[in-house]
């Protein structure tokens, strides 16, 4: 069996507010293998940015454990935190971008912090600017950009490290349709011509259709199911699975098309565990 990429443990999360704990995660446990793009979906509130801060430790787990690549991760400090943050990129809804900065100057900043050299820095960001295809804005201002070409150059500044991992949270919510597709589809080429493992939250199935091939449905801090994105579709068992289904008409037609296209003679494999699922197999 090969190595997790990421594996939570038992995770659990609690806020303290006005001297009062709420338990935003109760015991997470969910498994990604090397080269899943492996969707969080849930509605807003149920704890998907919380949990995806937890892998790369931006907050600290109340209880449980957190392994990046079979190493116990949960208790980094100081230079071990900074290489796990350099192993893991991370891209927002909101772009947040440096608006002071020009495009490359933006992809170039995580290799500033790493001291490389000047010379080596403009290399490692024009050849991200080439993949993202916006080799021609170099010298643009953030401002100059649309907001998918934003999303692009988040994306870019968050690969200059050469990440196993990239955690994206909401990253096309800003996003018009075509926008949001070809932003997926850029995520889901970084994935197979890179290697990088992908933990995508998101509050929209249609998203988990398109590039993700495993899915954790959270709700209200639990994970309420997991499986493969293809039995998800075809074979929801929670409410919050069902809910989150008919708020998407995008992903409901994609629902009708997979029913459509399954024969009688169809395997399905029956819901299983993330634990078994995460490592095994990969449908995509
Ligand atoms: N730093 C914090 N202090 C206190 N409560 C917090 C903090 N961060 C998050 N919460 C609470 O934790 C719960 C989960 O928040 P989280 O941002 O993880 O949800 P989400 O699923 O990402 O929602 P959305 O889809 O709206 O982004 C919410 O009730 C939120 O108010
Ligand atoms: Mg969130």
């Amino acid at each position: 069996m090969k190595t997790a990429a990421i594996e939570i443990r038992g995770l659990s999360k609690s806020f303290t507010v006005n001297g009062e704990a709420s338990e935003v995660l109760r015991d997470v446990s969910l498994t990604v293998a090397p080269g899943d793009i492996y969707g969080i979906i849930g509605r807003s509130g149920a704890g998907k940015s919380t949990l995806a801060r937890c892998v790369n430790l931006l907050e600290r787990p109340t209880a449980g454990q957190v392994f990046v690549s079979g190493q116990d991760v949960t208790h980094f400090a100081g230079r071990d935190l900074l290489d796990l943050r350099a192993r893991i990129g991370m891209v927002f809804q909101d772009f947040n971008l440096f608006a002071q900065r020009t495009v490359l100057s933006n992809v170039s900043f995580p290799l500033e912090i790493r001291h490389d050299g000047a010379e080596a820095r403009r290399a490692r960001a024009q050849e991200l600017l080439e993949l993202v295809g916006l080799s021609d804005k170099a010298q643009s201002w953030p401002s100059q950009l649309s907001g998918g070409q934003q999303q692009r150059v988040a994306i870019a500044r968050a690969l200059a490290n050469h990440p196993s991992i990239m955690l994206c949270d909401e990253v096309t919510s800003a996003l018009d349709t075509t926008t949001t597709q070809s932003i997926l589809d850029l995520l889901r080429n970084i994935n197979r011509e890179l290697g990088v493992t992908m933990l995508v939250i998101t509050h929209a199935m249609s998203v988990v259709h398109r590039i993700c091939n495993k899915v954790a449905v959270l709700d209200a801090g639990r994970v309420v199911e997991t499986g493969t994105v293809a039995d998800l579709f075809a074979h929801p068992q929670a409410a919050a699975t069902r809910e989150l289904l008919r708020a998407d008409n995008g992903a409901a037609t994609a629902v009708i098309a997979t029913a459509a296209a399954a024969t009688p003679t169809a395997t399905r494999r029956p819901q299983h565990d993330a634990q078994e699922a995460g490592a095994d197999h990969h449908v995509r």
